[in-house]
């Protein structure tokens, strides 16, 4: 089982301004909980015992977040709110937390490289801090694609879904080489058009790496936002003749991306209709809002 993982939060998120101007999107809530922590409570899940957060400027409440803070737990305690106190349960998860920082936003496979002194020369997790995978059940996606790359002898697993042609332009899309949940990927290109897609799978934002990822990101040049993708050094992975390998994500575990407005709206109403406390009375305003406007 793999040990480590790496969470990119550097991004400057600004497809979500104004929300985002002062403060991190990975930190922007669905339902009761910050979209980060629900990223670090499923890699807890999987075994993973240490995350390390690639940073930038302003990210410091995700830092603040995952820290302990006693004075909180002691005027919880002194005012009678103990009740609330389990809602810091996840301070307790066992997961040590280390940070580094992307200085400039130059991409995600720049942020990933920011990672290579942390995971030496061990294979790791990337779970992108923006997207959540599962509603009901925490996903042990990350479990099972580490199971995949040492069955495989891959370079990297990447975890994908299947999604409508007109959603494959949003993400990055895999060639597969056969059918099935898990298969060999030949081939990955990053925001096609629905005609230039290779298939309608896309990537959803978990992967496992051995550490080569790290040489064929040094290869790549910035494109033409300046930026240093992930995709392209996964293809470049492909290109150079090593195994890269594709699962699909289970029904019971659906990816959750919190990159635009409207799959952020969407995802935040469908958790906190979700929520066993609060979901119920929020269903009924829903419906009574809805059947007004009919009216
Ligand atoms: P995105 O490309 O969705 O994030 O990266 P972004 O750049 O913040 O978004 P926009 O386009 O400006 O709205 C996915 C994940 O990778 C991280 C982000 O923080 C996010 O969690 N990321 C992205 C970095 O850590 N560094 C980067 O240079 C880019």
């Amino acid at each position: 089982m793999i040990k480590n993982a790496v969470v990119p939060v550097a991004g400057l998120g600004t497809r979500l301004l104004p929300a985002t101007k002062s403060q991190p999107k990975e930190m922007l809530p669905v339902a009761k909980k910050p979209i980060v922590q629900y990223v670090v409570e499923e890699l807890a899940g999987s075994g993973v015992q240490e995350i390390l957060f690639v940073t930038g400027r302003g990210k410091d409440a995700i830092e603040n977040h995952f820290d302990h803070d006693p004075n909180l737990l002691a005027l919880l305690s002194a005012t009678g709110k103990e009740d609330l106190i389990d809602e810091l349960a996840f301070e307790n998860l066992n997961t040590r937390f280390l940070y580094t920082r992307q200085s400039v936003q130059r991409g995600l496979g720049d942020a990933i490289l920011c990672a290579e002194p942390f995971v030496a020369h061990a294979p790791f997790i990337v779970a992108l801090g923006d997207s959540i995978i599962g509603l009901q059940e925490r996903s042990t996606v990350c479990a099972r694609m580490s199971e995949v790359l040492e069955r495989h002898q891959a370079a990297a697993v990447i975890a994908v879904e299947p999604t409508s042609r007109e959603q494959v332009s949003l993400y990055g899309v895999v060639k597969p080489e056969t059918d099935g949940d898990i298969f060999a990927i030949s081939d990955l290109v990053e925001k096609p058009t629905p005609e230039d897609a290779p298939s309608n799978l896309t990537i959803v934002g978990r992967y496992v790496f051995e550490p080569v990822i790290f040489d064929m990101i040094r290869r790549l040049k910035p494109d033409r936002h300046l930026e240093i993708g992930l995709t392209e050094a996964i293809r470049m992975l492909c290109e150079t003749g090593h195994r890269v390998m594709g699962m699909k994500l289970q029904p019971c575990e659906p990816r959750y991306d919190i990159g635009n407005y409207p799959s952020y709206f969407e995802t935040f109403v469908e958790f906190a209709l979700a929520d066993p406390k609060y979901g119920p009375r929020l269903r009924e305003r829903l419906a009574g809002m809805l059947a007004a406007e009919e009216d």
